[in-house]
């Protein structure tokens, strides 16, 4: 471990196994957490300041006191295991090196905000994760941690809203990624609920989860030790992008991001950077602010944010627009359509990006339509993804702008495409990390383009139109109709559809 204290998440090498780990730390948290009562635990929660570490920073104490004082005796415990942010993939290393503090902090949990169950949502596309988890849980289970627990693994699909807790919590119960109502949030309207028993749900982060289990064996204080008075605690951050060795790094809070770009990640591979991308939820950091702490509130205060601690640098040799478009289309595309300006919102700023682009498509008010549009889709949100276009999309515009303006005068040169860094695998021994090719064949119906070695010569037995995925042309194309349908939910008829979609993992 770096630095050699108790509340350092990643171990130089893996932890094999339940008795690796008890050799490490000396005993088990969950374990030991039981001789301490559940107000003494969230105590030490609040005065460690933990934050979660799934995007939003919200306080860890202040969230399990919530679930623990609510007047409902039902409870859930949630483990968002989704990762699904474009430039994240510290959840997965750490679940890959260390499952066993994730599950200790989920275990310690459950015993703390009295539920009974627990579910922990992971894509079922990470298979090592998937693996790692269900021996750890094992061994866990036959060393007592789980007694009275029950706890079951969720597999869910590839779909960027899995990961947004009120969607999670909707797929636990029927198997669709939809957020619900925003008036609905997890400690208020939990799992299996109604008016009468809300059951509320607890969902933290994979690394919030992991953090819990050094807090109860060393104390709130000395978490707070380590990182800022703002951002206690050390941080796992995703570096990708253009930079000499792309990877997952555990650091203090408040190291100036520079530090982590030069000294962990090897320093831009060869142009200097033009800005960093945070995840895709907040504005870019600029090349001049390198120098900001890697907490929340420094982040902040340059007008960007720590999100999942994914950041994606992008060197001089990036076209802004193209980035701009790539993200545009992500989040047009993820967009569920259950609000009705969400989907038309980010369409017409996705498009519009589009059209500045494609030689001969372009209009002299596009870059007013990619900030209408963009600012436009958050009204009556379920959720928080077209805020995040509304914030990124405008502003990579106006920090860009002299990228752009020449766009709407001419040709464009044709530069070259931003493919999103959606990691699907990372590589320790190459340094790599391979992305998902899906997310560029994705259409904003959730349907599927077919795969570029699927357009063959060899003739194939699909028919027109349903390409990529086995549905019936008419329900692909009123799939695809209710996709395009402004300010209309999702009916029974395309719920059903979905269902069968992704329960089957089609289109993938
Ligand atoms: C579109 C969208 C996708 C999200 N994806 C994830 C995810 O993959 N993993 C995650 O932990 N949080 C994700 N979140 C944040 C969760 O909704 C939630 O805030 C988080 O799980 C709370 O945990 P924490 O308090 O430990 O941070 C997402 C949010 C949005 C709006
Ligand atoms: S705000 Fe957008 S992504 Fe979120 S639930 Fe509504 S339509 Fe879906």
């Amino acid at each position: 471990m770096t630095g050699g204290g108790d509340h350092w998440l990643l171990p130089d090498e893996p932890f094999e196994s339940w008795a690796a780990y008890l050799a490490h730390h000396g005993s088990s948290a969950a374990l030991d957490s039981r001789a301490t009562s559940p107000a003494t635990i969230i105590e030490e929660l609040e005065r460690s300041g933990l934050r979660g570490r799934g995007g939003a920073g919200f306080p860890t104490g202040l969230k399990w006191r919530t679930i623990a004082n609510h007047a409902c005796p039902v409870r859930y415990v949630v483990c968002n295991a989704a990762e699904g942010e474009p430039g994240t993939f510290k959840d997965r290393f750490l679940l890959r090196r260390n499952p066993y503090a994730c599950l200790e902090g989920i275990a310690i949990a459950a015993r703390v905000v009295g539920a009974k169950k627990a579910f922990i949502g992971v894509k079922e596309s990470f298979k090592p994760e998937l693996e790692r988890l269900r021996a750890a849980i094992l061994e866990m289970v036959a060393a007592g941690v789980f007694e009275d627990i029950e706890l079951e693994l969720v597999e869910g699909p590839g779909e960027y809203l899995f990961g947004e807790e009120k969607a999670l919590l909707r797929f636990i119960e029927d198997g669709l990624p939809l957020p619900r109502e925003a008036e609905a949030p997890p400690y208020e309207l939990g799992l299996f609920g109604d008016q009468r028993s809300p059951n509320p749900a607890l969902v933290n982060n994979v690394e919030t989860f992991a953090h819990v289990a050094s807090i109860v064996r060393a104390g709130g204080d000395s978490f707070r030790a380590l990182g800022t008075h703002d951002t206690p605690g050390t941080v796992i951050c995703t570096i990708s992008g253009d930079v000499a060795r792309p990877g997952v790094f555990e650091v203090e809070a408040g190291v100036p991001l520079s530090l982590l770009i030069d000294e962990q990640a090897g320093g831009v591979r060869g142009a200097p950077v033009k800005a960093v991308l945070a995840g895709i939820s907040t504005r870019p950091i600029p090349a001049d602010k390198l120098h900001t702490p890697v907490d929340f509130g420094s982040l902040a205060l340059i007008g960007s944010g720590l999100g999942s601690a994914g950041f994606i640098v992008l060197d001089e040799s990036r076209s802004m627009p193209r980035v701009a478009q790539t993200i545009a289309r992500f989040l047009y595309v993820e967009s569920c359509n259950q609000c009705t300006a969400c989907k038309h919102g980010l369409g017409a700023a996705s498009k519009a990006i589009d059209g500045m682009l494609a030689a001969g498509d372009r209009h002299p008010d596009d870059l007013e339509r990619v900030v209408f549009g963009a600012r436009s889709a958050p009204q009556g949100n379920r959720c928080y993804l077209p805020v995040q276009g509304s914030i990124l999309l405008p502003a990579l515009l106006a920090r860009f702008r002299s990228e752009f303006e020449p766009l709407l005068r001419a040709p464009a040169a044709d530069p070259e495409r931003f493919p999103l860094p959606l990691l699907a695998d990372f590589d320790e021994e190459r340094r790599v990390f391979t992305y998902d090719d899906t997310t560029a064949r994705k259409r904003p119906d959730w349907t599927y383009e077919p795969p570029l070695e699927l357009v063959p010569s060899i003739p194939h037995s699909e028919p027109e139109g349903s390409v990529g995925v086995r549905l019936d042309p008419d329900v692909a194309s009123a799939l695809r109709e209710r996709g395009s349908a402004t300010g209309r939910q999702l009916d029974a008829i395309a719920n059903e559809i979905l269902r069968e979609h992704l329960s089957s993992g089609k289109g993938r």
